[in-house]
């Protein structure tokens, strides 16, 4: 293992990933952690990540000096580097020699070990405030920049290395090639970390954690939770029931999808509840884009604990595990740990027994979005799945702008099913990070088509481009597919006769209408 050690800023998960792309298993840990506690996690070899702050900074994260002298090879970056700087005995100025942003680096060592076969001269993002002006004894400057005399320094002896730029950030355009010299050539590291590893070892430790009793998963036509479910199928077989709550929300396809390509690829016990009549009718009169999401959920909670309460029921051993689709991001940003928590399941609406307490089975919490996928698409599951694109839980109940019902349901699924096909036939879904078709089932304007005047509803498009949804923008697509989905959704959706596209960025305006 890789550990990553994170000192506050956004870098540590993207140098955990790059050292992953690099087929080597990295785990972040935070800098407060002590660093007997680091070292006894036996590391390969140890990242030190960027932070905000300046090493002179009142409160900055600070690194006992321990850490160079276990010889366990280390890689400092940015405030890693400058923390590395001084604690070794270098000098690190507090003088304002700022960079930020893409800046020209010089390489003055050419077969460095980390920068062998790189270009003499190559862009870096660097964004810092001190500079190091001096490296520690023992240590060969191998590149400078305008501003900073020492912007990378290597110790191959007692195999310490540092960059004062972000290797990990795309900009760095010979970032991943030092990271990799700095994993391969400098800590001796073999690239052998692969999905298929990933497989083995978690199917291994479902069998040692589940033993020969139950779990449960809930599925939701999600990549996470269907990847989960098909890890655990697979360890476990039929000691599985997966359970699929059908709220007649969903898209064309999806339900269909996850009752038979997903069990023909997992062969997993599965239990359908169609429950679409119940939501429709608790949805019926509601509005309220807050009050339908809260009763969808409740409707949820309350479908799926009857169902649990079924299979509780059934002749067989305890059912003692719940599955869950948790990945690395979420563990990290929930402050780490690699315990496995008790949840109570609500049990206040459904009638489950008081007692009832799930142990929970977490087989993604270390993977990364990308590696699910490649974990999905290496147990056999179809790309219809495993590249689906994000899709909110409460579906098309808050696409509907105005009440659900039956008919606007089965219209705007239509209209979804074209617009997907189309973005599908002119390759954009990766381009692509999701595409909300919104109903405005409120609205009506007048169309002619034919030789008869219509009084129809509009569509809206909402393209956008973002990287986790917190923002985003719209984004700019081919006219020509545009067209092409405005043509067919005109033409074939009755009832609608006019296709909108939403030119909003996140913010001001969220992804979904609703
Ligand atoms: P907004 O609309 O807030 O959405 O910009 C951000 C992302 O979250 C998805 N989303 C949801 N996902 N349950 C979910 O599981 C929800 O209630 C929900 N609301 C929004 C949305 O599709 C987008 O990816």
């Amino acid at each position: 293992t890789v550990l990553v050690v994170d000192f506050g800023a956004q870098y540590a998960q993207l140098i955990a990933r790059r050292v992953r792309e690099a087929r080597v298993y990295s785990e972040i840990v935070p800098s407060t952690m002590p660093v007997a506690e680091m070292l006894a996690k036996n590391p390969a070899a140890i990242i030190l990540s960027g932070g905000p702050s300046s090493v002179y900074a009142e409160g900055a994260p600070s690194l006992d000096r321990a850490l160079f002298d276990a010889g366990v090879p280390v890689f400092g970056m940015c405030y890693g580097f400058q923390l590395m700087a001084t604690a070794l005995g270098g000098t690190v100025d507090d003088n304002g020699a700022r960079e930020y942003g893409r800046t020209p680096l010089t390489v003055s060592k050419a077969d460095s070990t980390l920068f062998e076969g790189t270009p003499a001269e190559q862009p870096v993002w660097m964004s810092h405030g001190d500079a190091c002006s001096a490296a520690p004894e023992g240590f060969t400057v191998t590149a400078s920049t305008d501003v900073v005399p020492v912007a990378a320094f290597e110790n191959d002896e007692k195999k310490l290395y540092g960059v004062q730029y972000h290797p990990e950030v795309m900009h760095s355009t010979h970032g991943q090639q030092v990271l990799e010299h700095f994993l391969y050539r400098g800590a001796g590291l073999k690239p052998d970390w692969t999905t298929g590893n990933v497989i083995e070892e978690q199917v291994a430790a479902i069998r040692a954690q589940v033993g020969d009793k139950r779990a449960i998963c809930g599925l939701s036509g999600g990549v996470d939770s269907a990847v989960a479910a098909a890890l655990v199928q697979k360890a476990i077989g039929s000691q599985l029931t997966c359970v699929y709550v059908d709220h007649g929300l969903m898209r064309k396809g999806e339900t269909e999808q996850v009752e038979k390509d997903f069990v023909a690829a997992t062969g997993a016990n599965l239990k359908v509840v169609d429950a679409s009549e119940r939501f429709l009718k608790a949805l019926a009169g509601v509005s309220d884009p807050e009050t339908k999401r809260k009763i969808i959920g409740r409707e949820f909670i309350r479908v799926f604990e009857q169902a649990q309460l079924e299979i509780l029921q059934e002749d067989g051993p305890e059912v003692a595990f719940l599955v869950q689709g948790t990945l690395y991001p979420d563990v990290v940003e929930s402050g780490g740990g690699t315990g496995t928590a008790n949840i109570k399941s609500h049990h206040n609406v459904g009638g489950l027994p008081d007692d009832i307490e799930f142990e929970l089975v977490e087989p993604l919490r270390q993977l990364f979005k990308d590696e699910v996928r490649a974990v999905g698409a290496e147990l056999g599951l179809p790309d219809e799945i495993v590249q689906r694109q994000p899709f909110p839980g409460p579906g098309l109940g808050i696409r509907i702008v105005g009440e659900v019902t039956k008919d606007r349901l089965d219209l705007l699924r239509e209209a979804d099913a074209i617009a997907r096909e189309e973005l599908t036939a002119a390759g954009l879904d990766r381009d692509i990070w999701q595409c909300p078709v919104v109903l405005l089932a409120g609205v009506r304007s007048v169309g002619v088509q034919g030789d008869g005047r219509t009084y129809g509803h509009p569509i809206v498009l909402r393209p956008v481009s973002s990287e986790d949804a917190m923002t985003a923008d719209w984004t700019r697509m081919p006219y020509e597919t545009l067209a092409k989905i405005s043509t067919r959704i005109t033409n074939e959706v009755a009832d609608v006769n006019r296709v909108v596209l939403d030119v909003t960025s996140k913010p001001p305006g969220t992804i979904e209408w609703e």
